[in-house]
């Protein structure tokens, strides 16, 4: 440890493919920069469960003095968590959940609230409660995250209620990834003349499926919904006019550092964290692209 150096943290990252994730990293990486008393170590899972495991275990040998998780899924990097927290290392987890909650904290959006947001904007966009009249798309991310069950179930607390909304895609996973979603909805538009909602479970696949649409000239007839509001990404896009809405699901890279220090220095910390959400329409795109100087 360095001189200056009072305390050692790790975070393991999902990957960094992922627009979202290299805002994630750049958020911690300013957060450690406030705090001279840290050294911050990032790792990259390279979107590989066995590579992130591994670059968790690496950390455990390198005995930080905390533990801060991403997790490309849950249940394939719960084992190592629990390596870490039976090595007395303090963890959290951040954005997508693991299958224990020995951890210290978790910090991220809620997800199902996000998802409930996502479908009561739906059933307005398809003609208003017991009015309701569509069918929808809804591209999943990764089958084996938290937050896509929770984004579903949220959704469809809202969407299912209504008789005249029809799920034309049954589990239809893009793994969170915008050339996946390209081609589920390039297939999905092969196979159903009629389409009239998408909802993605983040930007980069609202927007996917919206490309696929234009290439097929009918997204003039189809309304987008994404999760992320990057300000470079979805809400241009919806300022654009290209998707109807987005929702904010603010990275959790300053505030779980924060946590972390907050803890190693000896105070109390919640056992959730639950940071806040935003709908993002037409009416407040410009201004948050703004305010983000675009
Ligand atoms: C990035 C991402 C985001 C999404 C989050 C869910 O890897 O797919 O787009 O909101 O992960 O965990």
């Amino acid at each position: 440890l360095a001189q200056d150096k009072k305390w050692r943290i790790g975070f393991s990252q999902a990957t960094t493919i992922e627009p979202w994730r290299a805002q994630f990293n750049k958020d911690i990486i300013a957060e450690a920069a406030k705090h001279p008393e840290v050294e911050l170590i990032i790792t990259d899972g390279e979107d590989k469960t066995e590579k992130q495991v591994a670059d968790v275990e690496n950390l455990i040998r390198q005995e930080v003095n905390a533990l801060l998780i991403s997790p490309k899924e849950s249940a394939g990097l719960t084992g190592v968590v629990q390596q870490a927290i039976d090595a007395k290392i303090p963890v959290f987890v951040l954005d997508r959940n693991v299958e224990t909650d020995k951890y210290v904290q978790f910090v991220g959006g809620d997800n199902k609230l996000i998802g409930r947001a996502a479908g009561e904007y739906a059933v307005e966009l398809l003609g208003g409660p017991g009015k309701a009249q569509g069918n929808v798309v809804e591209i999943w991310g990764g089958m084996g995250t938290q937050p896509a069950h929770d984004r579903h179930d949220g959704f469809h607390e809202f969407t299912d209620k209504e008789p005249g909304i029809k799920n034309l895609l049954d589990q239809q996973s893009g793994d969170w990834k915008q050339d996946q979603a390209y081609n589920i909805m390039a297939t999905a538009l092969r196979n159903n003349e009629k389409i009239d909602l998408v909802y993605g479970h983040n930007d980069p696949m609202a927007y996917g499926a919206y490309l696929a649409a234009k290439d097929a000239g009918r997204e003039k007839d189809i309304k987008f919904i994404g999760i992320d509001a990057l300000p470079g990404e979805g809400v241009t896009w919806v300022n654009n006019g290209e998707l109807s809405a987005t929702f904010l699901y603010a990275t959790p890279g300053a505030e779980g550092l924060r946590q972390a220090i907050k803890y190693l220095g000896g105070e109390k910390v919640e056992k959730n964290v639950v940071l806040p959400t935003l709908k993002v329409t037409k009416e407040n795109a410009g201004q948050i692209m703004k305010d983000n100087g675009l």
